[in-house]
């Protein structure tokens, strides 16, 4: 099979499940890993199966990825998977479900939204955790975790992120829609 891994990272996070994702298959098929700016629209048409990797921004994909996502034709040859990374509320933690879907709930859905209404072979999207830049963490800690001793916790809790786990469940994803696809 002819596959792609498309993404666009600002620090490395998604970077990081890219090149892992891509990893997982390239032994075996065709594989390219692309950033984003290497990408025009008609290049999807020589794959297969394209992933689309973005950093959560604003509890939405970046703008960049939506462009390319909303630019993808109707009904397209290829099938699609996604992933991203967010710094926010891990789903994983029960309490967070909420504050999930408000801080990084549009991830998923753009992907949802934007399959559903192009007709697109969508299978799904994979998603973990990425430290923030320092900035962003000076940002949560103003506006979101304002609690000092929460935001200690909380700091503790991102910072190894994307960490071997999140690799390895991310190579299981892109695996597993190989599988479906195939
Ligand atoms: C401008 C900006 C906005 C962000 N907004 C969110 C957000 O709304 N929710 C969230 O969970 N993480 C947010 N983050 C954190 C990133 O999604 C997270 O750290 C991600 O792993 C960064 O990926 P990258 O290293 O590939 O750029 C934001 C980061 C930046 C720089």
């Amino acid at each position: 099979m002819k596959i792609i891994t498309i993404y666009f990272s600002q620090t490395g996070n998604t970077e990081k499940i890219a090149k892992a994702i891509n990893q997982s298959f390239e032994k075996d098929h065709e594989a390219d890993l692309r950033e984003l700016k290497d990408i025009k629209n008609n290049m999807l048409n020589d794959y297969d199966l394209v992933f689309i990797g973005s950093p959560c921004h604003s509890a939405d994909l970046v703008k960049p990825i939506k462009s390319l996502l909303e630019g993808i034709p109707n009904n397209p040859k290829y099938n699609l998977a996604g992933f991203f990374t967010h710094a926010c509320f891990p789903p994983e933690l029960k309490e967070n479900k909420e504050l999930y879907e408000k801080w990084v709930g549009k991830c998923r859905k753009t992907f949802e939204k934007i399959s559903s209404e192009k007709d697109i072979k969508f299978h799904g999207c994979f998603r973990c955790l990425g430290a923030p830049s320092a900035p962003k963490e000076q940002f949560i800690h103003k506006e979101i975790v304002t609690d000092e001793k929460e935001f200690k916790e909380y700091v503790a809790y991102v910072k190894p992120h994307p960490d071997e786990k999140d690799i390895q469940d991310a190579q299981k994803f892109a695996l597993d829609v190989i599988q479906k696809v195939a």
